[in-house]
């Protein structure tokens, strides 16, 4: 394809939340990489001084069209300040921003959520839902004409679904903060919106419990009869950032094979019982 045809061709964005290739933000950086977006990441800061969170990234980051990789920490002000003006001196302005973050301490997610603690929760909804809108302010202010932004979230803010717990109250405040954040924004065209992903194996999915049924189910249960993966999700969320999404903002596109529109286990039963 020429240089030109590519669909993220001169454009400039900042992708927070690859932590290895498994990530479905690193779905989403080799899409737009591959259609000529130059891109910006954060890694997690070492803590210890052996630059291991770096080095994790890099391995991803590396063989892609990366013109910055930089730490931050989402739950630091300062560090969100200090990561976007280093995005600032490499960019000037940037096109997208996508947000593919979230954390809750294990002993929160894995228990019923009546019984998870006021610590664990503040810390969830500060790292899976307040870094959004401080990450999504500070980008905004770098996209001059205009620009996309796009969070994850999943079906678990919706609907019970086992073992997803206080994430689910988390990913519901996460979704309601798209719809005002699309208001807020809109005017500066500015659009908003998220990713509801099937269940994908990766980092963060291994602190919600038994997770490999979960997988089995939906799999099952989905029209499509199977899980998506991090390429299914990257190039939907790339088409939201491109414009051919111009129109969209405030929205949450499901990228699920279907599950969300089922009302009943569908073809689960015969698809189970051929195994
Ligand atoms: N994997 C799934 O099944 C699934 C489905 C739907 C939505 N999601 C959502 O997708 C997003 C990405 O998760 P993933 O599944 O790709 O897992 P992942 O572990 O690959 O990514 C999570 C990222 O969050 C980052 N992070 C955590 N705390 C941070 C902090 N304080 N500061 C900066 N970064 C921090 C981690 O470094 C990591 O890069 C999350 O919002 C998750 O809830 C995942």
């Amino acid at each position: 394809m020429h240089e030109s045809a590519k669909l993220f061709s001169g454009k400039k964005g900042v992708i927070m939340g690859v932590a290895n290739e498994h990530s479905l933000a690193a779905g989403v950086a080799g899409f737009l990489s591959a259609q000529g977006a130059e891109l910006a990441f954060s890694h997690l800061p070492d803590k210890d001084g052996r630059n291991r969170m770096e080095q994790r990234v890099r391995r991803v980051t590396d063989k892609l069209n990366t013109k910055l990789l930089a730490p931050c920490d989402v739950s630091s002000n300062d560090d969100i300040v200090a990561f976007f003006n280093k995005v600032s001196d490499s960019f000037g302005s940037i096109d997208f921003f996508v947000h593919s973050v979230a954390f809750a301490p294990v002993e929160d997610i894995r228990c019923p959520t009546v019984a998870c603690s006021r610590a664990g929760f503040l810390n969830a909804m500060d790292i899976s839902v307040y870094s959004f809108i401080a990450t999504a302010r500070a980008a905004s202010e770098f996209m001059s004409s205009g620009g996309s932004i796009a969070t994850m979230t999943y079906f678990g803010a919706e609907k019970v679904l086992a073992g997803y717990n206080m994430m689910g109250v988390c990913k519901a405040a996460l979704e309601a903060s798209v719809r005002y954040l699309a208001n807020d924004l809109g005017p500066k065209n500015i659009r908003v919106n998220a990713v509801s992903a099937g269940p994908v194996k990766t980092l963060a999915a291994s602190a919600v419990g038994d997770f490999s049924t979960m997988l089995g189910i939906n799999a099952a249960i989905a029209p499509l009869g199977r899980n998506v993966t991090n390429d299914d999700v990257g190039r939907s969320t790339a088409m939201l950032l491109s414009d051919m999404a111009s129109s969209i903002t405030g929205e949450i596109l499901h990228v699920d094979c279907g599950y969300n529109i089922m009302g009943s286990p569908g073809h689960a039963i015969e698809r189970l019982s051929k195994k």
